[in-house]
């Protein structure tokens, strides 16, 4: 009897900087634990990184770091795929012919086009704030900061990264399923047009359970790249616990039983990800009585959180420095990508009309 197919499962990360606990724990850690059951593939988007024009020595250095992390972090090559996305030259080239189907006014119309071209721009918030302006500055200015047709076209890209693998479960975070959304819009307008049933739509994977968000130690909000409030995985003890000893607190409670401060909220987030219960349990006891003391749990959430890290930090290094092995893991993992990738877009090719006489 032959082993049931299992389903497709990919997930890509822009090599745009080091993979921080908010990575870990929203993704990486889940993506190991479902290596076993799904068809996984991971890889890292060093074609979408480039929509931001990265100095190319760290866009260099940033894919390099992002495969030592994956593979750090516990996804075996022996049973995922893990590649980068300009390994699989079959990817620019469906990106082109997708793009055929693709609508202008769509792509400029998604959140994220929005928020990186007004970046692009200098727009302030509250300038052409409406679709209108918003076009007009856009189709205003072509020297000095302007918006690269790479940033509109980020989605079919995206698009083309799941469909050319005929993926069908795309882990992401919550700011991807607009992109996931169009995807599914392109695969259906794409097979309605030509007639055929060839590109599957795919669907968010559903892990179980909350989904989890790691805080920053600012205060407020998420741990994020862009937000400059993270721990990295690759953080040296002294650094992290430099930082976590620096992480925004209140005066202290004052009665007892008194409501949490977002800040001081965010610590014990961070403190139920890494520590113990009865260490959780403790500290929340401390803050019920007004007995706590933010330095201590500051002391104990570092230690905890190294726990996790320096075992992940020691894999970096060492896979960092066998370079041998990472080209070996990158060149099966581009040989296995190309092979399906290489098949969708024959098949592609074909239903166009783009066929040798
Ligand atoms: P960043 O926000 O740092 O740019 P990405 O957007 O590249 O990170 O996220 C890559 C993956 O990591 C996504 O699946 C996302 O859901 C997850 N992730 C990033 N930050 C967090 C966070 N603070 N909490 C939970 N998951 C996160
Ligand atoms: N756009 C995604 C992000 O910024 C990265 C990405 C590129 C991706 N292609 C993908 C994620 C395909 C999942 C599937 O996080």
């Amino acid at each position: 009897m032959t082993e049931a197919k299992k389903e497709i499962v990919l997930s890509g990360i822009r090599s745009t900087g080091n993979l921080h606990l908010g990575n870990y724990f929203g993704a990486l850690r889940k993506f190991v634990a479902i290596q076993d059951d799904y068809d996984c593939n991971f890889f890292v988007a060093d074609l979408h990184a480039l929509t931001t024009n990265p100095d190319p020595r760290e866009l260099h250095a940033n894919v390099k770091n992002i495969v030592a992390e994956y593979l750090a972090a516990g996804i075996d090559p022996d049973k995922a795929t893990i590649f980068v996305q300009s390994d699989v030259p079959e990817v620019a080239e469906m990106y082109l012919l997708l793009n055929m189907h693709v609508g202008i006014g769509e792509l400029m119309r998604t959140v994220s086009f929005k928020d990186k071209a007004r970046k692009a721009l200098g727009l302030g918030s509250n300038e052409a704030e409406n679709d209108d302006d918003f076009a007009k500055e856009i189709v205003g200015r072509d020297t000095g900061k302007r918006v690269n047709a790479g940033l509109l076209t980020y989605p079919t890209l995206m698009a083309v990264d799941i469909l050319i693998q005929k993926a069908t479960k795309v882990p992401v975070g919550k700011d991807q399923l607009q992109h996931l959304e169009l995807t599914r819009r392109f695969a259906r307008r794409f097979n309605a047009f030509y007639g055929v049933d060839l590109l599957p739509e795919p669907y968010d994977f559903d892990f179980g359970g909350q989904p989890i968000k790691v805080p920053g130690l600012d205060g407020s909000g998420k741990m994020g790249k862009s937000e400059g409030n993270c721990i990295y995985l690759i953080d040296e003890p002294k650094a992290l616990r430099k930082k976590v000893m620096r992480a925004v607190t209140d005066e202290g409670p004052q009665e007892p039983n008194s409501p949490m401060s977002e800040p001081v909220a965010n610590l014990f987030t961070l403190l139920e990800l890494t520590s113990t219960p009865d260490v959780v349990a403790h500290f929340r006891e401390a803050y019920a009585d007004c007995s706590i003391r933010y330095g201590d749990l500051k002391k104990q959430l570092a230690e905890d959180i190294l726990n996790i890290t320096t075992p992940i930090r020691e894999r970096i290094n060492d896979i960092m420095a066998d370079e041998d092995y990472l080209r070996r893991v990158l060149a099966r993992g581009a040989e296995r990508a190309r092979e399906r990738a290489s098949k969708t877009l024959a098949e592609v090719r074909e239903v166009m009309g783009i066929r040798k006489f």
